[in-house]
């Protein structure tokens, strides 16, 4: 346990009749990469809205740092949320403020207690992590896809969190920004020695990331393990998800 950063235990979701997750568990250990594979609709956000807590379970357990989340006071709740970043799917900075003033606004949400050019500097240096420095004064509206997305990503880094959630990272960019972006990824989970479960479609993005992956369907972890694995999988729905994908990008 000692290892274990995240752990899912047996958590079910449904709503009304349709059962979304039935006895999934997961468990990340610290420093790892977790990818969660699954069709359109398998799932894949609500385990992630659970974990952060936006979400209630039906059933389960989740325990973050050795805590169980579900039963913690909202108080407490909020300690342990400072601790994870979420990438949002199809995340959008705040149009009518400025980069500076989007990446400002986790640390004064946060961190009441820094000052103004503790701030400053902080923003400066997640720029400069994402090699967007020259962009601090621009609007959302003056970036190309790819630059949203580094600085959505610098917004979600930039409180230090222990864990990483990001539903989607790469959706909607080419190939090449694809790459950059999930090298980014996996250079700032290094570098911030953060852990992270990273949803995805994209296998790209996936095979430079993963340590792990996991597999929805069906409401359960059909699969798990090594990317290269599950690739060459003979099991033919593996084989047709992935040769799918592989034309997808
Ligand atoms: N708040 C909600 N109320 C009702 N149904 C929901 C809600 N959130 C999700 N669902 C349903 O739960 C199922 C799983 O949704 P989820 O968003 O987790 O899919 P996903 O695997 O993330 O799909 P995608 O790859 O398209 O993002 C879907 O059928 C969805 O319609
Ligand atoms: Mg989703």
């Amino acid at each position: 346990m000692a290892d274990t950063l995240v752990k899912v235990e047996n958590l079910s979701k449904n709503f009304d009749k349709l059962v979304v997750l039935h006895d999934v568990s997961v468990e990340v250990t610290r420093g790892e990469n977790l990818v969660v594979f699954g069709k359109s609709g398998s799932g894949k956000s609500v385990l992630l809205k659970c974990i952060i807590g936006l979400m209630k379970p039906d059933s389960g357990t989740i325990y973050i740092n050795s805590k169980n989340v579900l039963s913690l006071s909202l108080k407490e709740l909020n300690e342990v949320r400072k601790n994870i970043g979420f990438l949002f799917q199809g995340a959008a900075l705040y149009d009518s403020m400025t980069v500076r003033e989007n990446l400002e606004f986790p640390l004064k949400r946060h961190f009441t207690e820094m000052t103004p050019s503790q701030i400053e500097e902080k923003v400066k240096y997640t720029l400069d992590l994402v090699s967007l420095e020259e962009a601090i004064d621009k609007m959302p509206s003056e970036l190309s896809g790819g630059m949203k997305k580094r600085i959505g990503l610098a917004r979600s880094i930039i409180t230090d969190p222990a864990l990483m959630l990001y539903d989607e990272p790469t959706t909607g960019l080419d190939p090449i920004t694809t790459k950059e972006i999930s090298e980014l990824i996996l250079n700032l989970q290094k570098k911030l020695n953060m852990t992270s479960i990273v949803v995805t479609h994209d296998l790209i993005c996936a095979e430079i990331i993963a340590d792990r992956a996991i597999f929805l369907r069906d409401a359960v972890v059909a699969f798990e393990g090594d990317i290269k694995e599950l690739t060459k999988s003979d099991d033919p729905f593996l084989k047709n998800f992935f040769s799918h994908e592989i034309i997808k990008v």
